[in-house]
């Protein structure tokens, strides 16, 4: 799907997505800005869950590959 990682990708901006998308590590993470952070669903609970290994997390992470 366009998710904010392939639009990044696509882009050519350097975000790494290493597992593809699977919710498998948390190299795709991202701060969103809070304009529009509240636009977007809640994470469920396995975002939230590969959100928290995140290095620098913050109230306003957010994994890129789930934000569509
Ligand atoms: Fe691995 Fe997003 S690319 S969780």
């Amino acid at each position: 799907g366009e998710s904010v990682l392939y639009l990044a990708h696509r882009c050519d901006i350097d975000l790494e997505g290493a597992c593809e998308s699977s919710l498998a590590c948390s190299t795709c993470h991202v701060y969103v800005s809070t304009e529009f952070l509240d636009k977007l669903p809640d994470p469920d609970e396995r975002e939230d869950d590969m959100l928290d290994m995140a290095p620098l997390l913050q109230e306003n992470s957010r994994l890129g590959c789930q934000i569509i």
